[in-house]
């Protein structure tokens, strides 16, 4: 797709869709007047007629005389000037009704967001288009058909506001890109996507970007590392663990200490011997969205050549029942030291994870953040509209936040007090692997805090957020513009 902002005259310009953001109230924006003069007044009929009252509602005119268009799409922008989120919404609905044309040009006119720019605006289309784009078929005979729409121009002043703007459609394609990438790594299924698919998955990610490198350890490298919890996960399956380690050097200096980002790859949680309950079990194939995000931030990062160094960690696992599979009540030794009572099985994402978090230790990160499908009990506290922030930070938390809330990929604070870490005892090991009842969420970030103390540290609990159920079933690829909006601002853009 190409995306190019260029100044141009609404009512002569030759475009299978001229797409317009509409306010309900009456002013016109500059663009809005003139295609409305063209057409004789036809935006004024529209809007007396009060087809546009709401925002998001959406007419659209074919072959609209007095306009070279094709299509002429309006968008209502509703009443007032849409926030932030109002606006990633708008741009959703224009690239839903843009997705049937060959071309298209965009005038925002003065719909743009009240709190953010017009580059802000430009980078929300830029993903909205992107985004809508992805179709999942690798396992469908008849493929869908793919988003029609190749070009889209966007109206700018010109000169100077076009070069920016530009830059921001950049930005928004490259973190679509690494959304739709999270997305299809989430989507396939578990006897496609095993541990062994993610590391020949990283493995060609280094292959095509210059600055990403990618080491592979097998378990026979994982028991020399003493990473006996994340080996305890593996012990029921026939499918090879592995810890994939890919690091992305944009910043000016090689050695200026990284970001690390550890995503909970666990390509399907049966539970174990702790079985889950049939219904939904599907669903588990998920488990490693923790995972495809990491995956899907370094595509972006290499793709907008974000000046900041990353690496990246993913526990690759496959959690299943068998003779040889971990019991409750086992003790098993990670690779901190700690021993963990394995209580239940099925917590099985903080016993992988924990390992990873003391692997990436060695790399002196500046901030590590670890992204999972942690806990039911996270779904049942925030649903799906924002992710469970965990940190023993004040200052990465605020950050994370305000990027999450930037993007229009929030996540919510929880806190992670000694009370709730109290839960974790454990009669035969130094902590148990889940902490009662109660707090689930809470007592699973604690756990993983007893491995994060060298330095400063968030976990996501992205649960409720990376996938959606029911007859829309799919990956989300959050927390991706989330992470993204994050090291964008660490690399001081
Ligand atoms: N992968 C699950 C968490 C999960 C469950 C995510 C449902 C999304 C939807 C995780 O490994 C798990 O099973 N957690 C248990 C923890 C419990 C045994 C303490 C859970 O949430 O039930
Ligand atoms: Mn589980
Ligand atoms: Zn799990």
């Amino acid at each position: 797709m190409e995306l190019k902002a260029r100044s141009f005259n609404p009512v002569t310009v030759k475009t299978d869709c001229l797409a317009l953001l509409v306010p309900s109230r009456s002013d016109l924006g500059e663009a809005g007047k003139a295609v409305d003069e063209a057409t004789g007044g036809l935006l004024t009929r529209v809007l007396k007629a009060g087809e546009l009252k709401k925002s998001g509602d959406t007419v659209s005119a074919y072959a609209p005389a007095g306009l070279a268009a094709g299509k002429l799409l309006l968008v209502s922008a509703g009443d007032k000037t849409p926030d932030n989120r109002e606006f990633v919404k708008l741009a959703g609905k224009v690239a839903t009704g843009l997705g049937t044309s060959k071309s298209g040009a965009l005038c925002l006119d003065d719909a743009v967001a009240s709190d953010r720019d017009t580059a802000w605006c430009a980078e929300q289309i830029a993903r909205a288009l992107g985004e809508a784009a992805y179709r999942y078929d690798q396992t469908k005979s008849s493929k869908e058909d793919a988003a029609a729409l190749r070009k889209l121009q966007l109206q700018s002043g010109g000169g100077r506001e076009s070069a920016k703007l530009n830059a921001a459609l950049t930005r928004g394609v490259a973190i679509a890109e690494g959304v739709n990438y999270a997305r299809e790594l989430g989507d396939l299924p578990a006897n496609i996507c095993t541990p062994g698919y993610l590391a020949r998955r990283a493995r060609s990610l280094a292959t095509k970007h210059k600055k990403i490198t990618t080491r592979v350890l097998n378990e026979k490298q994982m028991r020399e590392l003493k990473m006996g919890s994340l080996l305890s996960v593996t012990a029921g399956t026939d499918c090879p663990a592995h810890m994939i380690v890919m690091e992305y050097k944009g910043a000016p200096r090689k050695t200026d200490k990284p970001v690390a980002l550890v995503g909970k790859g666990v390509t399907f949680d049966s539970g174990g011997i702790s079985l889950k309950p049939g219904a939904g079990m599907d669903e588990m194939k998920y488990d490693m969205c923790g995972a495809a995000s990491v995956f899907g931030s370094l595509v972006a990062a290499a793709k907008m050549e974000l000046p900041v160094n990353i690496v990246a960690a993913v526990p690759a696992v496959e959690n299943m029942p068998s003779g040889r599979a971990t019991k409750p009540g086992d003790v098993v030794t990670s690779m901190s030291g700690q021993t963990i009572e394995v209580l239940n099985t099925d917590a099985e994402g903080r016993l992988i994870l924990c390992d990873a978090l003391t692997y990436v230790g060695r790399y002196k990160p500046r901030a590590v953040i670890d992204i999972a499908t942690l806990t039911g009990a996270c779904v049942v506290a925030l649903g799906n509209h924002a992710s469970g922030l965990f940190s023993n930070d004040d200052n990465l938390a605020d950050a994370l936040l305000a990027s999450g809330e930037a993007a229009g990929d929030r996540a919510w604070r929880l806190p992670i007090w000694s009370e709730y870490d109290r839960q974790l005892k454990s009669n035969f090991a130094d902590m148990a692997n889940i902490g009662g009842k109660g707090a689930g969420s809470i007592t699973a970030a604690c756990f993983l805090a007893r491995f994060t103390r060298e330095y400063q540290w968030a976990h996501l609990d992205v649960a409720g957020t990376a996938w959606n159920t029911g007859a829309q079933k799919g990956a989300t690829g959050r927390p991706v513009p989330l992470l993204i909006e994050y090291l964008s601002r660490q690399a001081g853009g």
